[in-house]
Order: C-alpha cells, then structure tokens, then sequence
C-alpha cells in the first residue's frame, strides 16, 4: 500500500516535470507561456511552482505508454478519464496547470486552468481524490512557504494560486491558498502547528468579501488562530493589485492595512445600509451589536462600543444597556 503511494507520487513528479517541460520548451507551450509572460511572471518562477501546460493531444497517456507504467496504477491515478471501453484519455488537455504539492514538496495532484475564459467549459478543473490527495485537506504552497510562515509568525491565506504567486513575486512568500471554501481539521492542524496568526487576503469583489466573513466564522469556531484582515482596494485580486500597482504598494498594504475580524465584519455589515436613513440607523446599531456581544473579550468589547457611540453619537451606557437587552432574548 505504501509502495502504491510512492508510484503515484513517482507518476505525478514525472507528470510534472513533462508539464513544465512542454510549457517552457515546444511549441505547444507557446500560447500558455505567452499567456503566462502577460500575467507577469518569469521563467524562473515558473519553474519554482513547477506551473507546466497540458496540450490537446494525448501527450501524457502517449508518454506513460512508451515508459510501459501498468494500465492499473494509470487507471488509479486520476491523470486519466475512462471511456465506456475503459481507454485511458488525458484528464487535462488544453490547460494551464498548476502543481499541487503535499508539505513534504511532492505533486500529488494538479489545478488546470483553462487557457480562454471565454470558453463555457469551467475555468479549473482539479484532480480527483485519490490515495495520495485529499483536496480538501491541501494548503496550496505551504511546502514553500512553512520557513517564511515560522519566521514572520504568520501566514497570509488567499483565495487563488496566482495570488500565492504574485505576492512571492513582491517578497511576501508567507501565502498559502486552500482549494475550496471550508476549511477541515487537518488544514488547521498544519497552520496551528507553525503559526499563531492567520492574515486573510481573498478577492475584493463581493463573493471574495463574502467569502472572508464566512472564514473568519469558521477559523473563529474551529481554531485558536488569531485573525486578521487584509482588505484589497478596488475589488481587485491580490494578484491583479500586485500588477496595476507593483510589489512595494502591495506590501505595505499586507503590512499595514489589517483589520480585526470585528473591524472587518462591521465595514461589511455596513454595506447593506444608507446610513443617511435613521431607520437604517438603529437596524444598522442592532446588528452591530450582535456582532460585538460575540467577543470574548470586555475590553475589546469596549473598543467597538465606544467606536459605535461616537459613530453615531449616541451614549455608550444605552449602547450597553441594549446590548445586554439582546443577550437575554438570546439566552
Ligand atoms: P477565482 O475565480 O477567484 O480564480 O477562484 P483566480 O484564482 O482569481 O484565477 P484567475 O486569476 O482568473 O486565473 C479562486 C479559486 O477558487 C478555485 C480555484 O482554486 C481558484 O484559484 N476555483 C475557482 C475552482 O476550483 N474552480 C473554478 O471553476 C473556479
Ligand atoms: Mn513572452
Ligand atoms: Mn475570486
Ligand atoms: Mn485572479
Ligand atoms: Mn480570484
């Protein structure tokens, strides 16, 4: 069973190498590099994330077949689909791919990004589960990032690889990035392990937003790491802003800008209200005080109360007063 693993491991770095090898060397790999050029990144980072290309053919089947790999640990390892006669095709053809690593640095799975968005076909498709990968339990480049994540004491979670990458880019090489939006025992268990602080810095759009509330819920309930929040401007990707505004705007962004997950959860809230409208107003102060009585801490609760009041000019006692008012209907 060990032995299993270590073939699939051996077929994926090989795969990996192939991928990379005809995204930087043929033809094939010209449009995908040329792609790859005009997002900003070099040949040499290329080759640090082992990022390759998948062309249309069947380029890898082709390659395991002249190497004679049994059609049973190929039929296990997820780099195929099998057809109603069980022929083995290529999973990924006419993608970027990306390497998914285990902590240990070994590819155990791929992210392929289609090369035209245009297409109605999904922009990634992954790796299925198999012996060696368990999507939900990756940490996208943590093997790269464990060092720097130790001695800054803190990691920064993104949304998107390219994101991981282009912060790298700009020198903040203490990214990781997960595959999906819940986060399981085992991916806290690898952080908690190195770090005690977790930076959050996904998509400015609405579903990155969203997406970060629904994080700092989850990391809140199911871990002991300290949050924070790094808020991209303009509704850009990490990775958008790294190349509209370069590395050094991007980190004194990551190294200044960080709000509490209170901060952050109050901004957000604040977004479903016309604030001119006094009705909104006191919807606005109800909801916000649901948000502060969840805090542990009396102090911090303090701070947002006394923020709230002056806010809105209003006495901090009231605000206490109804705060305690909603902790008994509560209870
Ligand atoms: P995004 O839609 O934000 O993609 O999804 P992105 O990372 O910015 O990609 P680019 O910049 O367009 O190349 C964020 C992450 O969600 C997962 C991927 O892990 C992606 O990096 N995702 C997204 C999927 O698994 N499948 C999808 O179809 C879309
Ligand atoms: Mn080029
Ligand atoms: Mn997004
Ligand atoms: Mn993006
Ligand atoms: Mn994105």
């Amino acid at each position: 069973q060990n032995s299993e693993q270590a073939q699939l491991i051996s077929l994926y770095d090989q795969t990996a190498q192939l991928y990379t090898h005809v995204l930087l060397n043929t033809k094939m790999g010209q449009q995908a590099l040329e792609y790859l050029h005009q997002r900003g990144l070099t040949d040499d980072i290329i080759e640090k994330f082992q990022l390759g290309f998948a062309p249309g053919e069947q380029l890898l089947k082709e390659f395991f077949d002249e190497k004679k790999v049994d059609y049973q640990v190929l039929r296990k390892s997820g780099l195929f689909i099998e057809d109603q006669q069980g022929q083995l095709r290529d999973r990924f053809r006419g993608r970027v791919m990306y390497a998914i690593k285990n902590p240990q640095g070994h590819v155990i799975a791929f992210s392929g990004r289609i090369l035209n968005k245009a297409d109605s076909q999904a922009k990634y498709i992954n790796s299925p589960e198999t012996k060696i990968f368990s999507k939900s339990n990756v940490l996208y480049n943590f093997d790269i990032a464990r060092t720097a994540i130790r001695q800054e004491k803190r990691a920064i979670l993104f949304e998107g690889f390219m994101d991981v990458i282009a912060a790298y880019q700009s020198g903040v090489t203490n990214g990781i990035a997960s595959m999906g939006t819940s986060f399981t025992n085992e991916q806290i268990y690898l952080l908690q392990r190195t770090t005690t602080q977790l930076d959050i810095c996904y998509d400015g759009d609405d579903p990155g937003q969203a997406a970060i509330n629904r994080a700092i819920d989850a990391f809140s309930q199911n871990s002991q790491l300290k949050l924070s929040v790094i808020e991209i401007p303009e509704k850009l990707d990490p990775d958008e802003f790294v190349r509209q505004h370069g590395g050094k705007q991007f980190n004194e962004i990551v190294h200044s800008a960080r709000l509490t997950p209170t901060a952050f959860k109050l901004d957000y809230l604040k977004r479903d209200f016309n604030l001119n409208n006094e009705a909104d107003q006191l919807t606005y102060i109800e909801r916000a005080l649901k948000v502060i009585g969840q805090l542990g801490s009396s102090v911090e609760q303090d701070l947002y109360l006394n923020q709230l009041a002056q806010e809105f000019n209003v006495q901090v006692a009231d605000l206490r007063q109804q705060l305690r008012q909603i902790r008994s209907q509560q209870s």
